[in-house]
């Protein structure tokens, strides 16, 4: 076993987590292979967040287990991630070698090398200061897949900046809901967390996401304002820009409220970057629904967006919703705003 050859989907963090593992298997000798079908591992890091994001995955890993049975060749496949939650629903994953779930990528790392990987690496370190999340978005299948929201404690995530501070110098604080931080242990919140990691000596930078708008205060930004360590880059998901669609997502806020966070934003860090995801065609949304959202959209200028069509994930609330929106509708609202922002920034 020489090679490797990772197809990541889905998030941020697992772009984070894909790069994280390259860098643990790097660190027991392992190379990066020319191609995923010349590779002596193949690994798929997953993501369930959207129907046909999952649909496309299954059928890559069908594809990749056809290769190689067609080549006859010797092949490692693996999947980790948040689809791997779900194994037993897919025949998909019958031959293939390794399932794990989020959050295992040493134990992976330890089942591959037979020894236990040196997770320090180049630029950009993620450290994931929370798993899970339980504030069940009526559209979002994280809270079923990936459990209760839980923070690590604050001590231990101390103990792993300090290893990693002198050879990584770009910091990515990783969590569902990184706002609403609370260390099990001593009680430590999100900005105590923040002032306690930024006043360790080192010319490191944190960033952090992903923020919800629910929690993010005054004190949070005061905090970025105050340690000059943290990133003026701030993802601050809105998802609608229309109070129906919001009451009915459960999120937890208005837009009056979004607003007044983004005026704070600006005012006390005028040098920031804001970045937001965006769904279209939640159900019920109606075309004038969504113009709300375009104004809202065209007034704040977010700097990026991440906009997606509504997509249906068994098991959510939202899926068993009245009046869901056609696919070509989604699709149309989607552009509609992708073009809006394309001509914005
Ligand atoms: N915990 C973070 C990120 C959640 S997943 C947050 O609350 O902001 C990242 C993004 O995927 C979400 O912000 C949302 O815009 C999008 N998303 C989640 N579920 C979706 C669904 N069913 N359909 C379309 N987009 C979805
Ligand atoms: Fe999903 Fe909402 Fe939790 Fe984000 S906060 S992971 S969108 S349930
Ligand atoms: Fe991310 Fe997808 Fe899981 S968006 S949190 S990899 S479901």
């Amino acid at each position: 076993m020489k090679n490797f050859w990772i197809n990541t989907y889905g998030c941020q963090t697992n772009g984070h987590e894909s790069d994280r593992l390259s860098h643990m298997l790097k660190s027991l000798g392992l190379v990066d292979a020319t191609s995923a079908e010349e590779s002596d591992v193949l690994i798929f890091q997953t993501c369930s967040i959207r129907n046909t994001a999952a649909q496309k995955i299954l059928t890559h890993i069908s594809q990749a287990k056809k290769l190689r049975r067609k080549s006859g060749r010797k092949q490692i496949i693996c999947v980790i991630g948040c689809l791997s939650a779900e194994e037993k629903k897919y025949k998909e994953f019958d031959g293939v070698d390794i399932v794990l779930g989020s959050n295992q990528l040493e134990t992976l790392v330890e089942m591959l090398c037979g020894e236990k990987p040196d997770t320090r690496f180049g630029t950009g370190y993620s450290i994931i200061i929370q798993h899970g999340c339980e504030n069940f978005c009526s559209y979002c299948i994280v809270p079923y897949v990936r459990g209760k929201e839980y923070s690590r404690p604050v001590d231990e995530i101390v103990k792993e900046l300090e290893e990693i501070k002198s050879t990584d110098k770009v910091i990515y604080l990783l969590g569902q809901n990184v706002n609403s931080y609370k260390c099990p242990t001593t009680g430590t919140d999100f900005v105590g967390l923040l002032d306690r990691l930024c006043g360790l000596e080192g010319d490191f930078v944190l960033n952090f996401m992903s923020s919800h708008p629910k929690d993010f205060d005054r004190r949070v930004v005061d905090s970025i304002f105050r340690n000059k360590k943290i990133e003026r880059n701030i993802h601050l998901p809105m998802q609608s820009g229309c109070d129906k669609i919001l009451s009915a997502m459960n999120r937890g806020y208005t837009v009056k409220d979004y607003l007044e966070k983004i005026e704070m934003l600006r005012k006390t860090v005028p040098d920031v970057r804001i970045t937001t995801d965006i769904i279209c065609g939640f159900p019920d949304e109606t075309p004038e629904d969504f113009l709300k959202t375009v104004e809202v959209f065209k007034l704040i200028k977010f700097n990026s967006a991440f906009i997606f069509p509504y997509s249906r994930r068994t098991g959510t609330v939202a899926d068993k919703m009245d009046n869901q929106i056609d696919d070509k509708e989604k699709r149309k609202r989607t552009t509609m705003l992708l073009e809006i922002q394309r001509g914005l920034v």
